[in-house]
């Protein structure tokens, strides 16, 4: 079949892969490929079991894979005949140099540009998927500019705002697509041809066209204020627990102003993922580097807060346990950084499991997507179980952490895991997810987050 257009993505992971899937699934006349380094991955992307879970992603790949797209490491002839190439690859922090530990680390992103000048023979539109620091798209024209050989490459900024866990729902139906782009003539028509694709699902009211730097940075400050509510319910959380306030009750009183809602108020362990941390920390680097002082140490405050909650959790734990884990098993429900994903990358479940390890108690695991990742994060440490049933992992327990909120925690037969729990029996519930109340009557001391515990000490 004669494609109208080809499209390229660079990186096969948790973003190029659905995103990828969506619009070669809403535009059956482009041709898309998606290429990546890893063989490994690759060869997942076209197997039964895929890399990464995403609901309805499976669905979508099965429907059109071989037919409009593809998946293969054919990364040079990929670039050679695509017109729209998008980049999604990994933008980590670094870890190394000036700036190690906030800034963006670029090397996977240049390394990308070094290969499209490397094999491209015309003129094509370089989309920046990736999550990157503002005016990266300066550095990335000169890059692409210094090939001397004729070659136009217009860049384009297009930030994804998916969610891990709900990012097919997401893809098919976006608060709004955001196209950055240069201003003059050229820019505007690259900017057109991407508007182009999401056309073909997405109302032209949610398609924002922006200048470049906007689109760059306002990817950087989404994330900031998503993971500021929660950072900021999170350390009322904690004054609440001093007070005996209710945090659910404040985040529904508080959320039902309409200029505040109600999205991501909840109390919990805090956030991880491997966004908002780094893409936070980024932002604060930028400010540093401006000179903005103020506006870093603003910024800088959302990670610390979040790190505070998940030390808080730990801690509390340890104290209610009567000063001592030392030889105690404690269930961890959930290692997935939040429900629906089998992603680990910055799971408060990570520093939780660590801490508790060096209390020396001994921890048994259990999460329906996520065993996996939890085996690569804590691989060396000893006093681990990892077991698929949660009532298995339960079993002569002294204590149960909900630090996921997979919805089929909610639905346990709780009376049937305490008669097998060892006496006193504690819930930490992380997440607020479970029936409390209930959970005291069957005869758990129960501590929630931001809410009175209920226990059978007093
Ligand atoms: N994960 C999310 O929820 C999310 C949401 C929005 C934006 N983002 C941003 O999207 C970008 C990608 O994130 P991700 O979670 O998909 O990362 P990821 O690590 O899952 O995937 C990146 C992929 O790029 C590949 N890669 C790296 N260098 C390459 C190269 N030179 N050639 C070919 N392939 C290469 C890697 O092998 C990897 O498979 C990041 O900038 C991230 O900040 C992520």
């Amino acid at each position: 079949m004669e494609f109208k257009k080809r499209i390229l993505c660079i990186g096969a992971g948790y973003v190029g892969g659905p995103t990828m899937s969506v619009i070669a699934l809403k535009c059956p006349e482009y041709r898309v490929d998606v290429v990546d380094i890893n063989p490994d991955r690759i060869k997942q992307w076209n197997s039964d079991t895929l890399p990464i879970f995403e609901p309805g992603l499976d669905e979508i790949v099965k429907k059109i894979r071989g037919k409009n797209l593809f998946f293969t490491t054919e990364i040079e002839a990929g670039i050679k005949a695509a017109d729209i190439i998008f980049v999604s690859v990994n933008t980590p922090t670094k870890t190394y140099g000036e700036g190690a530990g906030m800034a963006s680390d670029l090397q996977y992103w240049e390394k990308t540009a070094l290969q499209i000048i490397k094999h491209a023979q015309n003129n094509k539109i370089i989309v920046e998927k990736s999550t990157l620091p503002v005016r990266t798209a300066e550095a990335m024209e000169r890059i692409l500019k210094a090939s001397n050989r004729n070659i136009k490459f217009e860049v384009v900024s297009n930030p994804e705002f998916l969610a891990e866990g709900t990012a097919i729902k997401d893809l098919l139906e976006p608060d709004r697509i955001l196209i950055g782009s240069h201003t003059d003539a050229a820019g505007t028509k690259a900017a057109q041809a991407i508007v182009d694709i999401y056309a073909h699902w997405i109302p032209r009211k949610k398609i924002i066209t922006t200048n470049l730097w906007s689109s760059e940075l306002s990817k950087l400050v989404a994330n900031a204020f998503l993971a500021q509510r929660i950072s900021s319910i999170n350390s009322i959380s904690a004054l609440c627990e001093k007070t005996d306030a209710n945090i659910t009750e404040i985040a529904y009183a508080v959320g039902s102003d309409s200029r505040v809602g109600s999205k991501f108020l909840n109390a919990s362990v805090g956030f991880g993922g491997s966004c908002f941390k780094k893409d936070i920390l980024n932002l604060v680097y930028i400010a540093q580097s401006y000179g903005l002082h103020e506006v870093a140490d603003y910024w800088n405050m959302v990670v610390q807060m979040n790190q505070y909650q998940q030390s808080r959790f730990v801690r509390k734990i340890i104290r209610e346990m009567f000063n001592t884990v030392a030889d105690k098993k404690i269930a961890i429900f959930g290692f997935a950084f939040k429900a629906n994903t089998g992603d680990t990358r910055e799971s408060p479940a990570i520093f939780i499991t660590q801490k508790l390890l060096e209390e020396q108690a001994v921890i048994s695991i259990t999460d329906p997507k996520a065993l996996g990742n939890a085996r690569i994060d804590l691989a060396g440490l000893d006093n681990i179980n990892y077991e698929t049933d949660p009532y298995q992992a339960a079993e002569g327990a002294h204590a149960i952490a909900i630090v996921t909120e997979w919805e089929e925690y909610r639905h346990l037969d709780y009376q049937k895991i305490y008669s097998s729990m060892k006496k006193p029996a504690f819930i930490f519930d992380g997440r607020n997810i479970l029936n409390h109340c209930q959970l005291f009557e069957i005869g758990f001391n129960v501590y929630p987050v931001g809410q009175p515990d209920l226990n059978h000490f007093k």
